[in-house]
């Protein structure tokens, strides 16, 4: 009888490593490229669009993840240059290219548009559509 038991909670404390396991996994699948824009994110664009890209004081929309609209800029190419030109909105020179690159790698990963580990170069921009919903 107690050893059934024992047998019982070894098992959900194997469950529960494997859940940890494939947390980390997943942790992993996000490139470097998108670990980066996400801080950038956190630095530079969570103030006006909120944590989690749901929207802010000053433009309400999402701009990634459930509700967004950047269908309307077609590829990732489309996004990029809608960042480069005008954001951050307060000062668009404020972060690089580059920098702007990795972010729209983020904004495309968590809207499900960029799997796991995918790097994006400016290069290939135009080839990464941006599906509506
Ligand atoms: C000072 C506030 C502010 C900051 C900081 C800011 N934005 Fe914005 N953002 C806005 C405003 C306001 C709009 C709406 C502009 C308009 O409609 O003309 C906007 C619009 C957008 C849009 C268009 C969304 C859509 O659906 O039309 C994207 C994409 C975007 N911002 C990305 C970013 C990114 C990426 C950063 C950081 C690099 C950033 N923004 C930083 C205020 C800001």
């Amino acid at each position: 009888m107690h050893v059934a038991i024992i047998a019982a909670f070894a098992g959900i404390g194997a469950l529960a490593l494997a859940a940890a396991g494939a947390h980390s996994v997943h942790a992993q699948a996000e490139s470097a490229q998108v670990r980066h824009g996400a801080q950038l994110y956190a630095q530079h664009c969570a103030l006006c669009h909120g944590a989690n890209g749901e929207g802010g004081a000053a433009f309400k929309t999402p701009i990634f993840g459930p509700g967004h609209q950047l269908s309307k800029f077609k590829t990732a190419l489309g996004l990029f240059e809608y960042n480069q030109m005008l954001m951050p909105f307060d000062n668009p020179a404020r972060i690089s290219d580059q920098d702007k690159l990795a972010v729209v790698a983020f904004q495309l990963h968590r809207s499900g548009l960029l799997p796991p580990g995918a790097v994006i170069e400016m290069a290939g921009t135009a080839a990464i559509p941006i599906p509506g919903k």
